[in-house]
């Protein structure tokens, strides 16, 4: 069975291929329009397909739309409800509606061969559930999806047995968590369904002293839902506008809808292990990109594991919306084999664009060691390995790489990334070196979904990515699932006696992630980097940036 799985509608567009039950190839389409999350997350924009995605998956595993068993689109317009009968007055849910019962002629139009017949809706939390359910290694769990909004929900929580979902609660809108933490995005002067993680770092400058005044405006109920009532954020600290400073009162108010947030989802977690009895709680929906509140998740809940799709986000529906209609079609579904779902390139490949660009470039003995020779000399390193991550998050194939020792390399990184500098950079770490460095969080911590306490002794031996609040946002890297990464961490270790790299996502201001070769000549021809390392081969900066800069 040949399942093509879309997520179109509101915002992050991206395709995945499920054959014979086994995820081979899912994409984000910002990788391919090169427009930062495909679109805006506006009504006339939601018929805006994942062509470009779409057809690379179709390609990637040599199939023809005609071939196609299913394509899951992970909306269903059926399921939605008035825009008064939402509560949310959002009058462009009625050209959202028609969009989406259109999708099947725009997809066959997109497509063409595909029959627009084999389109099947499916629930949108129902696609987020399935991308954590059914994508996690632990077949039997427990699974919770807070988001913005769906059809005309914020939340599912339901079990998975046997590949089977039982839904047991969900809350209506308007009360929506996700929304509730977006509203706050405007507030503070970021792009509302894009930067909440920005609030989420701004939240750790802050104390949380308005916690007590939310209390009763957020709150879990006690049949496993939440209400989320208007909040005037203005009555904390005032709106800014785009690039305005923020003072203590901003960061004090961020703080304390974080930790409102996390203890609303905590009460949720509770709710659902006690309906379960599950070890495992698997996660997906936006919110679950808050890597602060899946910490707090697995530290107060009864959970013994907590496992959140790295596409966290709506993209991650395109994976779950195919597993969900693969299983509905009979197969049985396998656990998702990693992030690197995306385009990847062979040497030759490489080599060739390479020479299209006429750009001095060498073969070294070991990608690995000439990598760890540049970064333990102070050298910014744009990392291009493998295939290209499914998610928002660098993990080890579009990377930017720098030495976490010393300070100033965080200034340095967000000035090559054109970010805020309240902005912490992450930390890769050999996994058999973690234990004696990162506290709190799990480790194994593959995706970076989880913060972390940097042990005291560390702290200023890892500035640079030990955040203001002595925490870090880790990806420990295993050695017989990333061989590459754990030899360059491991030569940089054997030269700097630290077994941990910068880690920040290969980009530059307001671009997606690098995803081609060329994507990664642009990036590097235009920013301040000393070397990319593309599959076998390096590109090296003549004047080292560290020399320019002072
Ligand atoms: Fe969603």
């Amino acid at each position: 069975m040949k399942v093509l799985g879309i997520n179109a509608i509101y915002h992050d567009p991206a395709a995945a291929l499920v054959v014979d039950g086994k995820v081979v190839a899912a994409a984000e389409e910002e990788r391919f329009s090169r427009r930062k999350h495909g679109k805006r997350p506006l009504p006339w924009s939601a018929w805006e397909l994942p062509e470009l995605s779409a057809a690379w998956c179709l390609a990637e595993a040599g199939i023809r739309p005609e071939e196609l068993d299913a394509v899951a689109y992970s909306f269903d317009p059926a399921l939605m409800t008035t825009p008064e009968d939402t509560g949310l007055n959002d009058l462009g849910d009625t050209m959202r509606k028609k969009y989406a019962e259109m999708a099947p002629d725009f997809l066959a139009h997109a497509l063409p061969g595909l029959d627009p017949a084999t389109v099947r809706f499916v629930k949108h939390h129902v696609a987020h559930a399935a991308s954590a359910g059914l994508a996690a290694p632990q077949r039997d769990n427990a699974v919770l999806v807070l988001d913005g909004r769906g059809e005309a929900h914020s939340h599912l929580a339901g079990r998975y047995t046997d590949g089977q979902l039982e839904i047991l609660a969900g809350q209506a809108l308007p009360h929506s968590l996700g929304l509730m933490y977006e509203e706050l995005t405007d507030h503070l002067g970021f792009l509302r369904s894009s930067d909440e993680f920005k609030v989420m770092a701004m939240a750790s400058y802050g104390k949380p002293r308005f916690t007590g005044a939310l209390s009763e405006l957020v709150r879990a109920t006690d049949d496993g839902g939440f209400r989320t009532e208007k909040i005037d954020f203005t009555e904390f600290a005032p709106r800014l506008g785009k690039g305005d400073q923020w003072t203590e009162a901003h960061a004090d108010l961020a703080a304390s809808v974080q930790t409102r947030l996390e203890e609303v989802l905590v009460d949720l977690a509770r709710w659902v292990h006690a309906q379960t009895g599950e070890k495992t709680l698997t996660l997906a929906g936006g919110t679950a990109l808050n890597c602060v509140a899946n910490t707090r998740i697995l530290a107060e809940s009864p959970f013994e594991q907590v496992w959140v799709q790295p596409a966290a986000g709506d993209a991650g529906t395109a994976l779950g919306a195919a597993l969900h209609v693969a299983r509905e079609l009979g197969e049985d579904t396998q656990p998702m084999p990693g992030a690197a779902l995306g385009r990847g390139w062979t040497d030759d490949e490489i080599e060739q664009v390479l020479q299209t660009a006429a750009i001095d470039y060498e073969r070294p003995d070991d990608v690995a060691e000439a990598v760890a020779e540049v970064l333990a000399d102070n050298g910014i390193v744009a990392w291009f390995q493998g295939r290209s991550e499914y998610g928002p998050r660098a993990l080890g194939h579009r990377s930017l790489l720098a030495h976490p020792g010393h300070e100033a390399n965080l200034e340095r990184m967000n000035d090559v990334k054109g970010r805020e500098q309240f902005r912490p950079v992450a930390p890769m770490v050999l996994l058999e070196r973690a234990p004696e460095i990162f506290s709190r969080g799990p480790i194994p911590s593959p995706y970076m979904l989880f913060v972390h306490d940097v042990a005291e002794e560390w702290r200023d031996r890892i500035p640079t990515v030990t955040h203001v609040d002595g925490t870090a946002r880790i990806q420990t890297i295993d050695p017989e699932a990333s061989p590459l990464v754990h030899r360059m961490i491991s030569a940089f270790e054997r030269r700097t006696g630290i077994p941990v790299v910068v880690n920040t996502s290969l980009n530059t201001a307001g671009r997606p992630m690098v995803d081609d070769p060329r994507d990664a000549l642009e990036c590097f021809g235009s920013a301040p980097v000393d070397l990319l390392a593309i599959g076998s081969f390096v590109v090296r900066r003549p004047t080292p940036t560290s020399r320019t800069r002072n």
